[in-house]
């Protein structure tokens, strides 16, 4: 349980996780994750972020490797998921005289979290504390991954500690590269679906911030830190943020289909939207679908001027797939997207409107009533769906 030196005076006091199945009970990994927590030692020694409390004995052991604990000064809390402060009331018995820095809006999570009376300071954007030779410089990044995210960076060394930002879920002994792997990206765009893409305008804002700072190392929360280019998944977030430059308007249309009735409605809508200054994508859910279709469908979804839902009822609701679809809709960045619901039934329909309803709670604003059709469609139900479909791309364009 070695520290590892990071520069100088800065040193790797987390912890590695390598056996984590799943992260937030959302994120299937394959690599498992690390808690990454940087000390640095100085006439003032700063701990950055400590480890899920599960973990507190590696990170106190290698604290113990470089310094004695009671001699921390300040412990920087940059997000209060329990990822990274779980450990901060171990830390503070064993440092009481620490000062806890938290970023401004993080003064409610602290008291409910710990409901501890911890002596504690907020940091505003650009507020720095001197340790000594080194300066610890905050930047207030929120929704990077909650709304208390900050930055800190370390001057002069150039270390940028971006807690969960430019991260990855993955467990490696080497930890420290000083030679990009380019296979780190494929990793680093998984954790950015999962984790970052929800937020995706505001961490566009975050990069840009980041952008800006002079970095000799990327020391993010999760995963590799960067000692070979530092910079390149700071340039990588301003990609995958950036919004795609488009001749026309999209239109996605999502469906589930069991016997073939919804899937008939979807082609004879998409036929419908046939429109100069309008392009469709059509997504049929499979039961399970593969990461790589996930990706590209909340890829097209984000991108969307219109997105449209159909599904069959079920049991009073719509078939799976279509849950699952509305659980990835809930995180993405698509509020205020003009909506539409279609689908197939056998007795009665009502699965619709909970399908309306929720996509209209997610922030979808579903502009035309939901269509129908009882078993399967008919020759007036095809022209029923081709005028559905017309009507909605009219209104995707602006004609209505
Ligand atoms: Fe790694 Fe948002 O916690």
């Amino acid at each position: 349980m070695e520290p590892l030196q990071l520069d100088q005076n800065v040193y790797w006091v987390g912890a590695r996780d390598p056996d984590l199945e799943v992260f937030d009970l959302a994120m299937p990994l394959q690599h498992g994750t690390t808690y990454n927590a940087y000390l640095v030692q100085d006439e003032q020694p700063a701990l950055i972020d400590t480890v899920r409390l599960p973990f507190w004995e590696h990170l106190e052991r290698r604290i113990r490797a470089v310094l004695d604990p009671a001699n921390i000064r300040y412990v920087v809390v940059n997000h209060h998921e329990m990822d990274h402060c779980g450990s901060l009331l171990r830390v503070l018995d064993l440092a009481p005289q620490a000062e806890v820095i938290i970023a401004r809006p993080a003064e409610p999570f602290l008291r409910n979290t710990f409901h501890a009376d911890i002596n504690f300071r907020k940091a505003g954007d650009g507020d720095t504390v001197s340790l000594g030779r080194s300066t610890l410089e905050f930047h207030l990044a929120p929704f990077l991954h909650w709304p208390d995210t900050m930055f800190t960076y370390v001057r002069p060394n150039g270390i940028l500690c971006p807690c969960d930002a430019f991260a990855s879920h993955y467990s490696t002994e080497t930890l420290v590269y000083d030679v990009f792997d380019p296979d780190m990206e494929a990793h680093a765009r998984y954790y950015y679906d999962c984790i970052m893409r929800p937020y995706r305008s505001r961490v566009a804002k975050g990069a840009a911030k980041a952008a800006k700072l002079d970095i000799n190392i990327l020391a993010p929360s999760h995963g590799p830190i960067y000692r070979d280019q530092p910079r390149h998944f700071v340039e990588k977030y301003l990609e995958w943020t950036a919004d795609e430059p488009r001749d026309k308007k999209l239109i996605v249309v999502v469906l589930a289909s069991v016997w073939d009735s919804t899937r008939r409605m979807a082609g004879e809508i998409a036929a419908g939207m046939n429109h100069d200054e309008v392009e469709v994508h059509t997504y049929d859910l499979p039961f399970a679908p593969d990461a790589d279709f996930v990706s590209d469908l909340a890829r097209d979804l984000e991108a969307a001027d219109g997105i449209v839902l159909g599904a069959p009822v079920m049991v009073g609701a719509v078939a799976k797939p279509m849950w699952d679809c509305l659980l990835t809709l809930a995180n993405l960045d698509i509020r205020g997207k003009q909506a539409a619901i279609f689908g197939s039934y056998g007795w009665q329909s009502k699965g619709l409107g909970l399908l309306e309803q929720i996509a209209a709670h997610l922030g979808l604003k579903v502009a035309q009533p939901a269509l129908s059709a009882q078993f399967v469609p008919d020759a007036e139900a095809a022209t029923e769906c081709r005028e559905f479909g017309r009507s909605f791309a009219a209104a995707v364009a602006g004609e209505s």
